[in-house]
């Protein structure tokens, strides 16, 4: 077993595949998780759960485990600890790279509203709503970001999540709780099931819940896709082999 240690910022499957590979190493790892999801898929390695405490919180954790290098696999949404672990591993100069799974490009025959955020996601829905009074929209953005479109109430939602909303809802909705993978015939029975008009997603990327894309490609439905926030500044890449190919060069 080696000495050093790498802290992953996890919550997502890449983190996990980057845990995998740097394990079978022999390295110790730590995957740190927010604490968001009640039953959490589980990396191999260590695990820690819930937040820091900001910058300061996370210089004194990466400090007290002589953490050595920290890969941010985080989601392409989650960006308050990619910029507090960008702030403290810069003041311990402790290597750090960011993994970030590739977004999802349009492909010929879909029609993507390219939004530069999650409230621009709700008006465009709202403006939708106002030229259809029968609105039917399939919400993908997940539970932080349902609330944003509560005050829509002339638009019925089928809201996808994993766990319970803990907070406001849009008045005219159902709740559907699952976790990817989904398959296009899936998405396809889903969208034509409950008469969809419009599907809300954030251009989070990777494989495991793109086949909504594809069944709205399929139906001619629009798509109101929120961009990501900008990258974090520093080195990325956008594979777990290439985020182990880093580690190993690092700490050869
Ligand atoms: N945002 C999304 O759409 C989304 C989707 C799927 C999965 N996730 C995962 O869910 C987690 C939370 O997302 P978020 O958007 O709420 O993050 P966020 O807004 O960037 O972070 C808010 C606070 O949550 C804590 N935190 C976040 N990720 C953490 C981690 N991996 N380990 C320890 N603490 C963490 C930190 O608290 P302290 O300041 O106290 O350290 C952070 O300041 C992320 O780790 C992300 O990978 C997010």
């Amino acid at each position: 077993m080696s000495a050093d240690t790498v802290l992953i910022l996890g919550g997502t499957a890449e983190a996990r595949a980057l845990a995998k590979d740097l394990v079978s190493d022999g390295r110790r790892v730590i995957t740190s998780l927010a604490g968001r999801v009640k039953d959490p898929a589980l990396p191999v390695g260590d695990v820690r759960i819930g937040g820091f405490g900001g910058i300061d919180g996370l210089a004194t954790w990466l400090r007290d485990n002589s953490c050595t290098a920290v890969v941010d696999a985080t989601h392409p949404f989650a960006r308050q600890i990619s910029a507090n672990a960008t702030a403290a591993t810069d003041e311990l100069d402790v290597p750090m790279l960011t993994l970030r799974r590739p977004q999802w490009q349009p492909q010929p025959g879909d029609h993507w509203l390219d939004v530069p955020d999650i409230a621009a996601a709700a008006k465009s829905v709202a403006d939708m709503a106002a030229d259809n009074d029968t609105l039917r929209v399939f919400l993908t953005t997940g539970r932080q970001d349902v609330d944003v479109f509560a005050d829509i109430t002339d638009a019925w939602f089928l809201i996808r999540l994993v766990d319970p909303p803990e907070r406001a809802v849009p008045r005219h909705h159902q709740i559907i709780r699952s976790r990817g993978p989904y398959t296009v015939d899936g998405e396809l029975d889903l969208m034509r099931e409950h008469k969809i008009d419009v599907v809300v997603t954030k251009n989070s990327g990777g494989p495991l819940v793109q086949s909504k894309l594809e069944a709205a490609r399929q139906l001619s439905l629009p798509v109101v896709m929120v961009r990501r926030p900008a990258p974090a500044h520093g080195e990325a890449v956008d594979t777990a082999s290439a985020a182990a190919t880093w580690v190993r060069q690092l700490l050869s």
